[in-house]
């Protein structure tokens, strides 16, 4: 599922401003906020999940997802390294991580279906922000392609799996008030986390004062096709009681699995092309025996 080499080196190129997302500092901050918070959030879902499945793996509907949830394990956590790889390139190391200040002896001490429904909504969220990439793909078209290619990326397995938590929760007797409680939880602190983050950024970036930044910020989110219109839009179906994500948005999540399908080709064939490259210019036994 996942081939055991990293395309993605973020190395900046040389006359390429800090601000990788097409020189707007709200876009870059904001994508860099997001990608600042995911290593400790993914961290914290994959507990959820496992932890879940090590408490009631032996109930049969429990045990029949055991599969799609070592996968889920092992998609986020490339996403958070490959995240903490790119925070490392592009963020400056001096800035604080607002995620990181959150006391762990809370989320320790929560029961581990309020853990795993509040994984549920963070992946309802997720799922969203990748279906809206999918949907107005010309958002990143001024941004260095491996640092594009890491958001599609994330975005289109944050679509494959977007299922997995919810179908858990189910499978685990979780309720619907907890569902919905976390939710609406969530919606409140994981908004005011990113928001805090990017201001924090964009401060740290001395871009606060800028009329470009508000600007920006307005076409982002609040613009005809913005972003905060469209998660507001479609938070409503979350609170179906039989809500289930592949009952929606099938355009974007379909074409969301067509890119990954050819990013994964890709990716195969360059590292199949790597090793060949490796064995040729290694020396052979034979030589080496000679010498
Ligand atoms: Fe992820
Ligand atoms: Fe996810």
């Amino acid at each position: 599922m996942y081939p055991p080499f990293n395309p993605y080196r973020f190395v900046k190129a040389e006359n390429e401003t800090h601000h990788w997302h097409g020189g707007s500092a709200l876009r870059t901050q904001y994508f860099n906020a997001l990608s600042m918070c995911f290593p400790e959030l993914e961290r914290r879902m994959i507990h959820s999940v496992r932890t879940t499945v090590g408490t009631c793996g032996d109930r049969p509907p429990v045990r029949a997802l055991q599969g799609r949830a070592l996968d889920f394990i092992a998609q986020e956590a490339s996403h958070s390294q490959v995240h903490s790889r790119l925070n490392t390139h592009r963020v400056n190391p001096s800035w604080p991580v607002l995620v990181n200040l959150w006391p762990k002896q809370l989320i320790a001490r929560r029961h581990w279906l309020s853990n795993l429904a509040r994984t549920c909504a963070i992946e309802h969220f997720t799922t969203l922000l990748a279906v809206y990439l999918f949907r107005h793909p010309a958002l990143f078209s001024h941004v260095p392609p491996d640092i594009r290619d890491l958001w599609l990326w994330h975005a289109a397995e944050e679509i494959e799996h977007r299922s997995l938590a919810l179908d858990l929760y189910r499978a685990a007797e979780g309720g619907y008030v907890r569902r919905i409680g976390y939710f609406l939880l969530i919606f409140v602190t994981a908004n005011l986390m990113v928001l805090a983050q990017t201001l924090s950024n964009l401060a740290h970036d001395r871009q606060v004062f800028k009329a470009r930044t508000w600007q920006d910020a307005l076409a982002l989110f609040w613009g005809r096709q913005g972003l905060a219109w469209f998660i507001v839009r479609h938070l409503p179906a979350y609170l179906q009681p039989g809500y289930s994500p592949n009952d929606h948005h099938r355009e974007e999540c379909d074409a969301a699995m067509r890119w990954l399908s050819a990013h994964r080709r890709s990716r195969q064939e360059t590292a199949s092309g790597e090793s060949r490259m490796h064995h040729a210019t290694s020396p052979s036994d034979e030589t080496v025996q000679g010498n």
